[in-house]
């Protein structure tokens, strides 16, 4: 195949000359692999317009995660939360988008403990002790954010304070691995690598997913090193989540044959999630569901509440 020159346009689609932006990595084996370089500019890439739909969505639905946080104690009855989750959306003029999407019947996922993702809100209460994640998704004039976080209920044991902690440093090595025109599978590789070094497993009948004008889209996100999936090419302007589901035992996942949605660990050990929607961009991911309340970056839960 013809090379590049250094002064043609780089084939990522950033619009730098090739010099200026992928070369040296090219010239390292650092990027795609040469096949890859030719890529013809995606449709999942998007442009500025398309950015900011999704950076409006994102930081809608941060809102949301700032006032849901708040309701998030012991006593509380679950399908309370999804109440006040549903009402807050639709009276900032936007939509659940898990309301009827594929049958599924509440306006968010809220998944307790051994539960995995998928969890329906219910009749029954928070406890003291519950490790509880709460994903929400809006759709902010037809661009949707989606994201989830782990909240400790009241004294949490230090089992499971450590499994949240590890699960929430997890997510954002993922999202460190994710590099303009890098391979996806850089990202399962991070995550996996920290969270066995700790113990614990990855799931892997759950990924993240890419995400735009459509809930789920390509690119799949595995949490694990996928080698298939793994070499797809993030290039500038593809949005996509990362959101790792972590077991303190066996990484396998059982459906609820009655509900059709509730996942569980097989072995009913504790699992903990958490989500971001990312856009990458030329100069690597830009997180667009960072809230204004929530736990940064190398949170201490050990400080108890999560507020
Ligand atoms: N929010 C979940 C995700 O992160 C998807 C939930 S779909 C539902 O992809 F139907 F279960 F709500
Ligand atoms: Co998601
Ligand atoms: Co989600």
């Amino acid at each position: 195949m013809n090379e590049l020159g250094r002064n043609d346009l780089c084939w990522c689609g950033s619009g730098k000359k090739y010099k200026k932006c992928h070369m040296r990595a090219d010239e390292a084996g650092k990027s795609a692999p040469p096949q890859q370089r030719r890529l013809a500019p995606s449709p999942l890439q998007l442009d500025e317009e398309g950015r900011e739909g999704m950076r409006r969505a994102g930081k809608f639905n941060a809102q949301v995660m700032d006032f849901i946080r708040d309701h998030v104690r012991a006593g509380i009855r679950t399908d309370a939360l999804d109440q006040l989750v549903h009402d807050y959306t639709l009276e900032h003029g936007a939509i659940p988008a898990t309301l009827g999407y594929n049958g599924y019947p509440k306006s968010c996922c809220i998944s307790r403990n051994e539960i995995v993702c998928h969890g329906i809100p219910n009749d029954a209460e928070l406890r003291d002790g519950d490790i509880v994640n709460i994903d929400l998704t809006s759709i902010v004039d037809g661009w949707y954010g989606d994201q989830s976080e782990t909240f400790l209920v009241g004294a949490v044991d230090e089992k499971a304070r450590a499994l949240v902690e590890a699960t929430f440093e997890s997510m954002w090595l993922g999202i460190d691995a994710a590099k303009p025109a890098g391979r996806v599978v850089e990202i399962g590789r991070a995550i996996s690598k920290f969270a066995h070094e700790k113990g614990y497993s990855v799931v892997r009948d759950y990924q993240g997913h890419g995400i735009g004008r459509v809930f789920h889209q390509e690119p799949g996100i595995p949490h694990f090193p996928d080698y298939e999936l793994g070499q797809f090419v993030l290039l500038p302007g593809i949005c996509f989540t990362v959101e790792p589901m972590i077991n303190v035992g066996d990484y396998r996942t059982e459906l609820d044959r009655k509900d059709g949605w509730t996942v569980y660990t097989k072995d009913r050990s504790l699992s903990a999630q958490f989500e971001h929607t990312v856009l990458m961009t030329e100069d690597g991911p830009e997180i667009l569901t960072l809230t204004e309340r929530g736990p940064r970056r190398g949170h201490d839960f050990r400080g108890g509440a999560d507020a």
